[in-house]
């Protein structure tokens, strides 16, 4: 077992050394930012890598096409495995599968006793597994007792959000926790790196905008913000009571997602108070110093001219912190607002990797001395 880097706070339960960690789906768009983020994290140790049979038995650096940056040379020839609970043997599991495979084998690892942080959409919105944003609704990780229970693992799913609603979420959050939430209009302009790798044709994108995408996305975003806003008690989660109507265009920008939001409160506040709702906020996790957590999880801009955009936010915070401006009246609701994050950071594989970090926090990874069954 690797031993831990020095100059980074380590829980107690991190006892001395790294944690071996997978990752499943590990070629894909969302597989390769986990490989970036995680080579050299200061808890986990990137241990395995594995995908689809097309890829396993192959080394990494053969089977994905690396997207971003230079291969690290030791991961480059790391041999692929197959996502199986046999040949995968961390504790603690990353999911980047693509969702016609991601539900039934992270179900197995879960039922292996393996602790599985997933990006795919399969297990969002069953009732027993939280939609977590660390900084949001850290408190929902209750619900993993509700979840053992029910199904009888001693493994667990925590799963994030779709990488729009995440964005959507992180903007209303301290909105719908000064002023209660009522109606949302969103409309979200999404990068093309969201459909994954080779994701949507060039020439069909490029001087394009398609106002559509596949896989029930306007319904994701309609349902998880709800549910990631909403309350954890007792172990059971609710969601937030306020409708979303979204509306989704897929936009010729390479990473970040932006949204136009239209809202309606239950007590209506002004720019002012919304602003300063907002710039005051505080993170759930903000006394935990967890290594991926950015300073600032939200940043407003006050000046109008210069709103939130993917080429100069995206990246804001390493990708971690969501930018929201141009907040101003509604004439129809009570605000609008603009907020852009990264898809891939923010949005997918960042969030992930900051679940891991808190559940490592509150000490829900188990030993991992002895290997899960
Ligand atoms: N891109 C985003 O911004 C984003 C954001 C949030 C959530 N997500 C979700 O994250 C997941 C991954 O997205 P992505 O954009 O990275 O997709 P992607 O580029 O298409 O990658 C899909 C991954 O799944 C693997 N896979 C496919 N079929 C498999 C099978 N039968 N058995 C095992 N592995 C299999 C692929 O392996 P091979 O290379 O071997 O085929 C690849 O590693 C999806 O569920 C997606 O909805 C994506």
């Amino acid at each position: 077992m690797s031993t831990l880097p020095t100059g980074h706070p380590t829980p107690p339960s991190l006892d001395g050394g790294r944690i071996p960690v997978a990752v499943l789906g590990a070629t894909g768009a969302v597989g390769q930012a986990f490989v970036r983020l995680l080579t050299d994290h200061p808890w986990f140790d990137l241990v395995e890598l594995a995908a689809s049979e097309r890829s396993a038995g192959r080394p990494y650096g053969e089977s994905a096409r690396w997207l971003e940056g230079t291969l690290p040379g030791q991961i480059a020839n790391t041999t692929v495995l197959p996502c199986d609970t046999a040949s995968v043997r961390s504790p603690l599991v990353f999911s980047a599968l693509d969702s016609s495979v991601a539900g039934e084998l992270e179900r197995a690892f879960a039922q292996g006793g393996r602790i599985v942080v997933t990006n795919a959409s399969n297990h969002r919105m069953d009732h027993d597994v939280p939609i977590v944003i660390p900084e949001v609704n850290a408190d929902h990780l209750s619900s993993l007792d509700t979840q053992r229970r029910a199904r009888g693992w001693q493994g667990a799913i925590v799963t994030n959000g779709n990488c729009a609603s995440i964005v959507i979420a992180m903007a209303l959050a301290p909105l719908h926790e000064a002023f209660g939430v009522r109606r949302v209009f969103a409309t979200t302009l999404q990068a093309v790196s969201g459909a994954g790798y080779p994701g949507v044709p060039s020439l069909d994108i490029l001087g394009n905008v398609i106002p559509h995408i596949g896989g029930g996305e306007e319904e994701k975003i309609e349902r998880e913000v709800a549910k990631m806003l909403g309350i954890a008690r007792d172990g059971e989660l609710s969601p937030a009571d306020f409708g979303v109507s979204a509306q989704v265009n897929r936009v010729p920008v390479e990473h970040g997602h932006t949204a136009c939001l239209s809202v309606e409160f239950d007590r209506r506040p002004t720019v002012d108070e919304a602003m300063h709702a907002m710039t005051g906020w505080r993170s759930r996790i903000a006394d935990l110093a967890l290594p991926s957590a950015p300073s600032e999880p939200l940043a407003i801009l006050t000046d109008d001219a210069r709103p939130p955009q993917p080429r100069r936010d995206a990246m804001r915070g390493n990708g971690m912190t969501v930018t929201v401006g141009r907040i101003r009246p509604d004439p129809l609701l009570h605000l609008r607002m603009v907020a852009c994050g990264h898809n891939i950071i923010r949005g997918a594989a960042g969030t992930a990797i900051l679940n891991a970090e808190l559940l490592v926090a509150r000490g829900l990874v188990p030993p991992w001395g002895t290997r899960a069954a």
